[in-house]
């Protein structure tokens, strides 16, 4: 069983999964890491030996679904987008579906959709005075944040928490979650 994780960003999550791999006995692997632009989760997949490959957003424009749609193939089983900031179009989903995942650091349908990324999303936990927030793992569907649920973990919204503290402790938990995401898919698609 082969996936493809897509980032844009430090790929913490992705280190989370690599590091799943070797310490137990994932019954998959990763096939490649994509990118949309230069960052730090790059060098964590070549520093593993994983193979990578850019799709720079600002060239492709929105030729970007279908150059990775191409690059992919028939070579992987499922996709995750793991703090993958590009939008993928209804052609790559469509292609794909049922066999793409995305881990949204909030727990949807609460503080998700177009806009609604990054420390942004802790911000309006924090004004809207919530008292728990925590991480989704679903699947993509042609909306933004919008396809259907597969797990969720939870964390308390403490008093003397940021928006910086808050996300601190919501991305522990997703390098929780989505291993855990995966290997179930893993067991449901394989
Ligand atoms: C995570 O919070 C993820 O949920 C969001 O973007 C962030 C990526 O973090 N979509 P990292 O690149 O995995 O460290």
């Amino acid at each position: 069983f082969k996936i493809a994780v897509l980032i844009s960003g430090g790929g913490s999550n992705l280190q989370s999964i690599i590091d799943t791999i070797s310490t137990s006995k994932a019954e998959y692997e990763i096939s490649c890491v994509i990118a949309d632009r230069e960052c730090y989760g790059i060098e964590r997949a070549e520093n593993n030996h994983i193979e990578t490959k850019i799709f720079d957003r600002k060239i492709l424009k929105k030729d970007i679904s279908k150059k990775i749609d191409e690059y992919l193939g028939d070579r992987v089983d499922l996709v995750v987008l793991a703090g993958f900031l590009s939008i993928l179009d209804e052609n790559f989903i469509n292609n794909r579906r049922g066999r793409i995942i995305n881990i949204h650091p909030s727990l949807l349908p609460k503080f998700g959709g177009p806009g609604m990324f990054g420390i942004r999303i802790h911000k309006a936990v924090i004004e809207a005075k919530e008292n728990e927030s925590g991480c989704t793992v679903h699947y993509v569907d042609a909306g933004v944040d919008t396809g259907e649920i597969i797990e969720q973990r939870k964390v308390k919204v403490e008093a003397e928490d940021t928006a910086e503290t808050l996300q601190k402790k919501v991305l522990m938990e997703e390098h929780k979650l989505l291993p855990k995401a995966i290997s179930l898919l893993v067991k449901k698609l394989s």
